[in-house]
């Protein structure tokens, strides 16, 4: 009998314990690249798959050898017209990582604080969400008008904030 009650003791303080533990640390995001390495990275190859839509028929890919590891996203074994749609969500969440604060390629903070910034980074999302969109229509004028949207997106903001090519003011 005293064992059961303690058992039972045991159960109740453990859930009282449980209860009262402090919350788990939040866990921060970790920043690896700079503003550019994230640009070269992320952007670049995404946005390329829309700006490829508007020359080439994305059903037209034949699908590669080996799909599962297939560089190309039309290739792949997400291709097609679905390569469109995930890269228009991988960009909507690329949006997110340009809000994290990290450093520009010159070494000074990037301005991720900025409304104008964060102005731009509302686009680049509307017109990325335009792009899964467009996946998902497998339609010529739709996918022109977001890839005509997207490219709109991108050089609003590099009209002030990416260096001029070639030049030598780094503005980021
Ligand atoms: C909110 C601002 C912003 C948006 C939106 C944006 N970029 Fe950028 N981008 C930058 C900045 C700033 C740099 C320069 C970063 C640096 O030097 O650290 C840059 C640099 C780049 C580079 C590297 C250029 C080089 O010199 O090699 C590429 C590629 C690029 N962006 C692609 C894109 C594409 C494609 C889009 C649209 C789909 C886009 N970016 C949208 C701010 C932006």
């Amino acid at each position: 009998m005293i064992r059961v009650v303690s058992v039972v003791l045991a159960l109740v303080w453990g859930e009282a314990v449980y209860a009262q533990a402090p919350a788990a640390p939040v866990v921060q995001p970790r920043v690896y690249a700079n503003m550019l390495q994230l640009m070269r990275g992320t952007l670049y190859p995404q946005s390329n798959v829309i700006f490829t839509a508007q020359v080439e028929d994305p059903a037209a890919f034949k699908p590669a050898a080996h799909q599962s590891t297939s560089s190309d996203p039309f290739t792949s074994a997400y291709g097609g017209w679905e390569a469109v749609e995930n890269s228009g969500m991988a960009m909507a969440e690329t949006a997110n990582l340009l809000l994290v604060p990290r450093q520009c390629s010159n070494g000074k903070p990037a301005p991720v604080q900025n409304a104008d910034w964060k102005m731009w980074i509302d686009e680049l999302r509307e017109a990325a969400v335009g792009v899964y969109k467009a996946g998902q229509a497998k339609n010529d004028d739709v996918v022109l008008e977001a890839a005509d949207k997207l490219a709109t997106a991108c050089l609003h903001c590099h009209a002030k904030y990416r260096n001029v090519p070639g030049g030598n003011v780094n503005r980021c």
